[in-house]
């Protein structure tokens, strides 16, 4: 499903972050098939939100594909447990072997609950360590094949890679800009509406490791840390996204009552 030309605006179908007063400020959601950097140091988020808005669209019927690469499927399903989702209401699927990959793919189907597929690559990447210490290169490869499968044979139009910084320690790109290219351009291809999870250092200097990544992505959100006299803040903020109209401010992010709120702000609280 490449991109294709709309007749008029109401055409582009979106996906919603199911952040309350941000989806609003961005034409209702991220335009489909958009691949979307999602970028923030450690600990503001940034796992919450994408999955966030996988688990809702799941809930709504919608399969969505979440690679992680360094944090266990378990540990990530606790923290949202303990964040108060509730995963009856999804089909959670989680993969911990390639080999597995194959049988499961037939309990997920479309129609009725969608299914929050989580794929554990730091589990299997331990597996296959102690058999082939060459695995390098073909990382990608194992991360482009499961994608692909996944969403051709059991029709999956999101997906969430935690995360890209993740992907360069396992992968060591000989030559990113070329590299990066032919892996945004794969998941544009497949019309998969992305979710790139980058870390951004502590003094917030870039977006992305190679910088290259905020060119070759339609959207990038940020979430940062800062500090009110003593309270720590967590503020997003969408920095580009094409094809929409977006509101670029400052908002503050909280989860509150099992939501997440963007609060507008933008503005020095009055002292
Ligand atoms: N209700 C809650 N339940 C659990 N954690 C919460 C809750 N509210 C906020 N948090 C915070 O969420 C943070 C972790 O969120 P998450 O794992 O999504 O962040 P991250 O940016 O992906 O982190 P990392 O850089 O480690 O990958 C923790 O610092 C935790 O304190
Ligand atoms: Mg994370």
């Amino acid at each position: 499903m490449a991109e294709r030309v709309v007749g008029d605006k109401t055409q582009i179908k979106r996906i919603k972050l199911h952040i309350q007063g941000l989806d609003e400020n961005i034409q209702g959601g991220i335009p489909e098939g958009h691949v979307t950097l999602v970028s923030g140091a450690a600990g503001t988020m940034k796992s919450s939100v994408c999955f966030n808005s996988l688990y809702h669209e799941a809930v709504a019927g919608k399969n969505g594909l979440y690679i992680s690469l360094e944090q266990s499927a378990e540990s990530l399903v606790n923290h949202m447990v303990n964040m108060g989702y509730d995963l009856s209401k999804v089909d959670l699927v989680m993969v911990k072997e390639l080999a597995e990959l194959k049988n499961r793919m037939d309990g997920i189907k479309s129609g009725g609950k969608g299914s929050l597929i989580i794929v554990d690559i730091g589990t299997i990447r331990k597996e296959i360590r102690d058999v082939n210490t060459d695995e390098n290169k073909s990382w990608m490869n194992v991360i482009k094949n499961v994608v692909k499968k996944i969403n051709v044979e059991a029709g999956c139009p999101l997906f969430v890679l935690d995360s890209l910084s993740a992907l360069y320690v396992l992968s060591r790109f000989e030559n990113p800009r070329i590299e990066l290219f032919y892996i945004f351009e794969f998941l544009r291809d497949l019309g998969i509406t992305s979710f790139l999870i980058s870390e951004m250092p502590l003094d917030g200097s870039k977006y992305s490791e190679y910088e290259i990544e905020d060119f070759l992505s339609d959207g990038i959100i940020t979430i940062r840390l800062t500090t009110y006299r003593r309270q720590v803040v967590r503020e997003i903020s969408v920095v580009k996204m094409r094809t929409t109209a977006c509101n670029n401010d400052i908002f503050s992010l909280e989860f509150r009552n099992g939501q997440f709120q963007a609060l507008y702000g933008g503005q020095n609280p009055l002292l």
